[in-house]
């Protein structure tokens, strides 16, 4: 089931993902070679408590960490350890909070010192790729119209869509139906309605799509070795342009 936010519940909404996207983007300032992935998972906790929210990570099937620290071939799901960033490092942050009995959930790639044009473009046609996809998060649009433009354009760069891991409604759960493919058929899937409140999420890889999990159950990585990136927002369905409620995004 497909649950519609009031009024009400959207303003908590907003305020859990005002707390998330600022969590992303301190975790995005404190990307630079020498720092530990283990130093941002706690500056960004510490930060998350601070405004009076819980990670939502933390725990969550498991997850021993409060951020999802993925570095260069990592799709997702990287655990945050003593892993040192080094100068050329492509690191995806996504991070979760809940406040209020609502979750927010968003993800950027950030560059570690000076990378690659390649790994720029990749990281660039991610994040475009999410704005191609809201364009069709509309009341009235079908979901899978989000879907087909997102791979429509990432795979029109030459680029992978990751098949196995899919965005998802959020709200009183951080997974909630609908399950939002990064792949799909224009006309196809649920109709969107004002008051759906959806995270999008591409995971695009450099080369093929492939993945593998390691055995710690929880890395993702490309299985060719090539870099991914990700970019993610939770967004709200209107009868106009989407709101997205993990704002301000990057
Ligand atoms: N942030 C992921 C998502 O976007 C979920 C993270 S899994 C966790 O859906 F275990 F790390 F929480
Ligand atoms: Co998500």
């Amino acid at each position: 089931m497909i649950t519609l936010k009031s009024a009400h519940e959207i303003d908590l909404m907003r305020r859990a993902g005002k707390i998330t996207a600022a969590a992303r983007a301190l975790a995005g300032d404190m990307v630079k070679p020498g720092v530990t992935t283990h130093e941002i998972d706690k500056a960004v906790e510490h930060f998350i408590r601070s405004q009076g929210a819980v990670p939502s990570f933390l725990n969550y099937y498991g997850y021993p960490a409060s951020v999802c620290i993925s570095v260069n071939d990592v799709v997702i799901h990287g655990i945050p350890d003593n892993r040192v960033l080094q100068e050329g490092d492509i690191v995806s942050v996504d991070v979760g909070a809940y406040i209020g009995g609502y979750h927010g959930d968003c993800a950027a790639t950030f560059t570690c010192g000076k990378i690659t044009p390649e790994d720029q473009d990749l990281i660039d046609v991610t994040r475009q790729s999410f704005f191609e996809g809201i364009k069709f998060a509309k009341e009235g649009c079908r979901l899978q119209d989000i879907s087909a433009a997102i791979q429509t354009y990432v795979e029109s760069h030459g680029y992978g869509i990751v098949r196995e891991y899919v965005g998802h409604g959020i709200g009183t759960e951080m997974h909630e139906a609908p399950e939002v493919p990064n792949f799909g058929k224009s006309g196809r899937g649920p109709r969107l309605l004002r008051g759906m409140t959806i995270a999008i999420e591409p995971m695009v890889t450099a080369g093929s799509p492939s993945i593998y999990q390691l055995s710690d159950g929880w890395t993702v990585k490309t299985l060719d070795g090539k870099n991914a990136a990700h970019y993610e927002n939770t967004i709200l369905i209107t009868d106009g342009e989407p709101e997205i409620l993990t704002a301000p995004a990057i």
